[in-house]
């Protein structure tokens, strides 16, 4: 963790950006009664097509005021976060910047690609962030810190409430704990952003090498100062989780957090084609994402489709609808599992053994 407090303007927008978000679940509750009413809380009553749902379930909606106001906090959250966040960052980059320095150096290293042939559909504006991951000068910590711990870290997360998956940094050692192994000797993160879940692999597998690569250079620079200023030895590259670099059977476990959602399925099954090309004979995959849809109630995979479209999620729907187990199993994947941990089934694990 890097050492600052924030300016009480920008700790102030960020606390009210959360804050505000917080009434959303009321408005919810609400809206479904108006659903109820209308027979649409029954997954027998709506459409299995999702667009056709969506247009069943928003012909109600557009009626009730709760549905028009969530929308406006929505719009509102997804258009100031990375704005009022920037601005909190400003208020105190002079004074980072030593410990910006200082973390450049350090056990946990950084190798950059300046080639790197960065692929297209990883240029969108993320979560509606103008300029997308790396926007501006800060960006790692602005996103990886800032928007983390102050408005991710703080949304409501219904139903989980209270239980281990509200934490978004327990969520992470959580997910380390589906590792069917505690012997790994090289571990490889796809996708590590900042580095959060990268700080749970190095904690849960102390005698392991952790390598850790990511398409954005300014989310690796914010790994890379996480890592040396909580004393982690990571071996973090800038590259494609498709083209690694990295040789045949060279890993003993491969892993990534929250990344499939982000992705279109293409680049999901060539991530998973790479993944086994460089596990070794016996190692495992295990990567962590959201529920697909299938596995929802018809009403939830709408609102969960509805917030993606809106906000800035360009990804989920064909991700989440994507037949993942085919796809491992089609690649030479064994003991394939597609599942949800424990009672809110959070997160969703996939998981994969190459044949030794
Ligand atoms: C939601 S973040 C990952 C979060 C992180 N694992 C954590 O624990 O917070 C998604 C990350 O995937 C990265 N990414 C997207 N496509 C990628 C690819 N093809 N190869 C490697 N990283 C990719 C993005 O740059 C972004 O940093």
């Amino acid at each position: 963790m890097l050492d600052y407090t924030l300016r009480q303007s920008g700790r102030a927008s960020l606390d009210f950006l959360s804050a505000f978000g917080c009434v959303t679940p009321d408005l919810v509750a609400r809206q479904n009664q108006a659903l109820k009413k209308a027979g649409l809380a029954d997954d027998a009553n709506l459409a299995d097509d999702l667009d056709e749902r969506a247009k069943q379930v928003e012909g109600v909606l557009q009626d009730v005021p709760e549905f028009r106001a969530a929308n406006l906090i929505a719009e509102w959250h997804s258009e100031q976060h990375a704005r009022l966040a920037a601005e909190a960052f400003d208020q105190i980059a002079d004074e980072l910047k030593p410990q910006f320095e200082k973390f450049k150096t350090g056990k946990t290293t950084l190798k950059l690609d300046p080639n790197l042939d960065v692929p297209k559909y990883w240029l969108y504006p993320i979560h509606r962030t103008t300029g997308g991951w790396d926007a501006r000068e800060g960006m790692g910590f602005i996103h990886g810190e800032l928007i983390h711990r102050y408005v991710v870290g703080k949304a409501p997360r219904p139903p989980a409430a209270g239980s281990v998956a509200a934490d978004i940094y327990a969520q992470r050692d959580l997910m380390t704990q589906q590792a069917p192994r505690r012997d790994y000797k090289k571990i490889l993160e796809i996708g590590c952003s900042s580095g959060p879940y990268t700080r749970s692999l190095g904690r849960n597998f102390p005698e392991a090498e952790i390598w850790a690569c990511d398409i954005s250079a300014a989310q690796l620079e914010q790994a890379q100062r996480n890592g040396n200023a909580t004393g982690q030895a990571w071996n973090l590259f800038q590259a494609d989780g498709r083209h690694t670099g990295q040789a045949d059977a060279s890993f003993d476990l491969v892993t990534s957090y929250i990344i499939l959602h982000e992705l279109p399925k293409q680049v999901i099954a060539d991530i998973l084609k790479e993944s086994f090309r460089i596990l070794k004979p016996g190692g495992d995959l295990l990567f962590g994402d959201v529920a697909p849809y299938r596995e929802m109630s018809k009403l939830n995979a709408w609102r969960t489709d509805y917030a993606a479209k809106f906000g800035g999620e360009p990804y989920w729907r064909e991700s989440s609808t994507m037949d993942v187990v085919a796809v491992m199993k089609n690649i030479g994947f064994v003991d394939v599992k597609y599942e949800g941990v424990g009672p809110t089934r959070y997160p969703w694990v996939t998981y994969g053994r190459k044949p030794a």
